[in-house]
């Protein structure tokens, strides 16, 4: 039995198998593997009797799952008002093109996901950008440029 196989079955056992179970199986899934795997939704399907296109169809209603593995990297730029007036828009377009990914997605080398948020809640240090859990200040495209170099 596979680590991703294990990890489903002790997920699986931990919930009724019942419909009702299934927006906490998808979180707790999505917690051990980091994403919904194609191979997820097809066990959760057998468990809780529905059909895969069911878990598909409420699993692609919510934002917090995603259905492919997540980069090394989350790289998140602030747009939120104070960061946008100051440049966060810059950034973003700035790093799309650099990292070749669009804004919700994540680069072909698995590298970066590259997302947005509304704001960090540090908006006197805008423009904001946070990479993992490390958070960048007044960030320049300048600046932006050595601090992508700085992950692997
Ligand atoms: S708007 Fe960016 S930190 Fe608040």
């Amino acid at each position: 039995m596979g680590a991703e196989n294990q990890s489903l079955q002790t997920v699986l056992g931990q919930f009724p198998a019942e419909a009702g179970s299934l927006i906490p199986i998808l979180q707790s899934v999505q917690a051990h593997l980091g994403y919904i795997s194609a191979q997820a939704v097809c066990e959760i399907a057998q468990a809780l009797r529905l059909t895969e296109s069911q878990v598909y169809g409420v699993a692609s209603f919510y934002a917090q799952f995603r259905f492919t593995p997540p980069a090394r990297h989350g790289i998140c730029v602030c747009l939120g008002t104070a960061c946008h007036v100051r440049g966060g828009e810059r950034l973003m377009e700035n790093l799309q093109r650099e990292l070749g990914a669009a804004m919700g997605t994540s680069t072909s080398d698995g590298r970066f996901d590259l997302d947005r948020v509304a704001c960090l809640g540090c908006c006197a240090l805008s423009p904001v950008v946070k990479v993992d859990s490390d958070i960048y200040s007044s960030v320049t495209t300048m600046k932006l440029k050595g601090i992508v170099n700085g992950y692997e």
